[in-house]
């Protein structure tokens, strides 16, 4: 792959974030604080933010679908949640004590997410995971969670230990004996393999912890049946069930992905979009479970359960941010959601055709506003879990010539896609589909795959 000539323009187009990046180096380890934010040859610098673009730096323009992690949802700096953030501003920034927001939310949780019957809110999707864990093993006295290939549920140590998303099932640094002990895997959308690792375990399995839409490992929807089974399957044994939702929760629809199978977990875990932008993550649940927390429970000392919460628990930003932007989704829900689902079919269709009138093989795989680009090595059938796109796929493709190419062009994305915001306009949309147009072209010429001339014109033709 010779991107000399892309990485040229890449360095001459932003001057300032090279800099920038040189001085992060020097007080960052790596020059950034989240590896995912880290791009070859090094990533652009943002200035600010509005609507579907934002401003790097140099002054480049850029129409973004990486969106914050997937959460802004309304566009950057939606006016609800800055008006919110400005009138509380005033009033407090973190008190520490308990508040009449943090109900308000909390309430608002418990009538949109179907299974929520008790709330505790924390600050990062990550330790909603690791208190999620932390409840399951007291509820239930198992230590073993089942987790599915290519799912992505955190940071926390018990979660990345064994790194999955690129199957490598590797140890890493700083990895725990007793997380890769306990950990057990399966394919995704795979009922035999989980019904049998299930039954396996059934006197150790704690729980089942999914993402119900896979989010990093390819945006791919379980089946319902796969769903339904695990939950039977799971009470049958007396362990739990957790889905992940800080992705899919109030992105697939109001009551996230459990609404839309109508399958009922028994922990749930939030973030991202519940914040509107401010720091944040939940627990949700059954009464039984969550009331394991509680400082005033009577429960015996074995079965009480320390959810940290963290000294910016509750903060009233947090809240203010999270109210305003569930608000406008209830409001707004019957444009919003359609909307944005009828918006992504058609985003993935045209990537996958255009890439297609080219001679590239492309996959576009994804569900409602989600969606993520592949370039398939070989044959690709339909896709049911991440492991052929992990393997089967050039990911070198898509992570350095895609994206530099796009970025070259105003566009940013993460893994070839992103999610669709209610700010992204039918125009930002056509122009990215242009941009893809021209990047499927100049591959084609370089990777001399022969276009298809007398199907050109019909590019754009799929009607939004
Ligand atoms: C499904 C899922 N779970 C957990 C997390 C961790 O959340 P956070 O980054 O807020 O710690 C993420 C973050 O991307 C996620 O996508």
């Amino acid at each position: 792959m010779n991107l000399e000539a892309e990485e040229k323009k890449y360095r001459l187009r932003s001057p300032k974030s090279f800099e920038l990046f040189e001085r992060a180096k020097q007080v960052m380890a790596g020059g950034v604080s989240h590896n995912l934010r880290y791009h070859y040859p090094y990533p652009l610098h943002i200035a600010k933010a509005k609507g579907s673009r934002f401003l790097d730096v140099d002054g480049n323009e850029y129409v973004d679908f990486w969106m914050g992690h997937y959460l802004q949802i309304l566009g950057h700096t939606p006016e609800p949640v800055i008006s919110a953030i400005a009138n509380q501003v005033e009033a407090g920034l973190q008190w520490g004590i308990v508040h009449k927001l943090q109900i308000e939310l909390a309430e608002l949780v418990q009538q949109l997410i179907p299974s929520a019957q008790k709330v505790r809110f924390c600050c990062s999707g990550t330790e909603a995971v690791i208190y999620a864990r932390r409840l399951a093993r007291a509820y239930t006295g198992r230590h073993k969670f089942l987790k599915m290939e290519g799912s992505w549920h955190g940071a926390g140590t018990h979660s990345a230990t064994i790194d999955n998303p690129g199957l490598s099932n590797s140890r890493q640094g700083g990895s725990c004996h007793d997380a890769v002990q306990n950990t057990l895997m399966s394919r995704f959308n795979d009922t035999q393999m989980v019904v049998d690792q299930i039954r396996r375990n059934a006197n150790t399995l704690a729980a089942v912890m999914i993402e119900p839409i896979l989010g990093e490992g390819g945006f791919i929807p379980a089946d319902k049946r796969f769903l339904e089974v695990i939950r039977e399957e799971t009470r049958k044994i007396g362990a739990l069930l957790i889905f992940d939702e800080i992705i899919t929760g109030f992105r697939v629809g109001l009551g996230g992905a459990q609404e839309f199978y109508d399958v009922m977990p028994d922990i749930t875990t939030l973030g991202k979009i519940l914040g509107g932008g401010m720091p944040i993550g939940a627990i949700t649940g059954r009464a039984d479970i969550l009331e394991l927390c509680s400082p005033t429970t009577d429960l015996p000392k074995e079965k009480r359960t320390l959810i940290g919460g963290g000294t910016f628990s509750c903060a009233p930003l947090s809240m203010v941010a999270g109210l305003a932007m569930l608000n406008y989704l209830q409001k707004n829900a019957a444009e919003i959601y359609p909307a944005l689902n009828k918006t992504g079919n058609w985003v993935r269709a045209e990537i996958e055709r255009i890439f297609t009138l080219f001679g590239i093989p492309v996959k576009c795989t994804g569900f409602g506003s989600l969606f993520m680009t592949h370039f398939p090595k070989g044959s690709l059938q339909e896709v049911k879990d991440s492991r052929a796109l992990q393997m089967d796929c050039d990911i070198e493709k898509r992570e350095k010539e895609l994206r530099l190419r796009l970025l070259n062009k105003g566009v940013y994305v993460m893994h070839g896609g992103g999610a669709l915001s209610m700010a992204h306009t039918h125009e930002d949309l056509r122009s990215f589909l242009e941009k893809i147009k021209e990047v499927a072209e100049e591959m084609a010429d370089i990777h001399l795959v022969k276009p298809i001339p007398s199907s050109l014109e019909s590019i754009f033709s799929g009607a939004l």
